[in-house]
């Protein structure tokens, strides 16, 4: 039987125990988004759009990278990183004007989320980590933007074949860049 042994190093944590937990949470929520977001590119594949299960998959390796650099400044800033279970998104959608509404509402809640984590490192006068969290906020500024754009062309067009044909042909060409955190 292998035992594990913890050492006490005596370091403490720079974040508060609030912030070490919302952080959590939040790392939670980022992975949660890349399984949605791998489950809708199945869908997407499944239904023979391929343009739109791309893109579906380039935002769920956006959503690790998320994740990940939550994951990184918690353990820069001495903390420790807690991993919970991860729930099991839909596995069955509608049309991809009713999928980009769904990704637009959820993409709504994660932005509310970073939002409270912003609040909170207000409440506990925790300036490093409201800095840190800025560049969250303008990536959902940026996200809820790319999805508004598709939900229009959507509803401009999505209900000619031929349009969607196109459309899905346009976000084939998405291709994924690895997210670093730039301060
Ligand atoms: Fe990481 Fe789509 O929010």
């Amino acid at each position: 039987m292998n035992t594990v042994i913890y050492m006490d190093y005596g370091r403490e944590n720079v974040i508060s125990d609030k912030i070490q937990s919302i952080l959590n949470e939040q790392i939670n929520k980022e992975f949660y988004s890349a399984y949605l977001y791998l489950a809708i590119s199945a869908y997407f594949d499944e239904i023979g759009l391929k343009g739109f299960s791309n893109w579906a998959r380039v935002q769920a390796r956006e959503e690790v990278d998320h994740g990940m650099i939550l994951f990184d400044y918690i353990i820069e800033r001495q903390g420790s990183v807690n991993l919970t279970p991860i729930t099991s998104p839909e596995a069955r959608y509608g049309s991809p004007l009713e999928v980009f509404e769904l990704i637009y509402s959820h993409e709504k809640y994660v932005t509310e989320s970073i939002n409270g984590v912003a609040n909170m490192t207000d409440e506990e006068c925790d300036l490093a980590t409201r800095y840190f969290i800025n560049w969250y906020i303008s990536e959902q500024v940026e996200e809820e933007s790319n999805v508004d754009d598709i939900i229009k062309k959507l509803k401009m067009f999505g209900a000619d074949k031929a349009s969607l044909y196109h459309i899905d042909k346009e976000l084939l060409t998405r291709a994924y860049k690895p997210h670093t955190y730039n301060a």
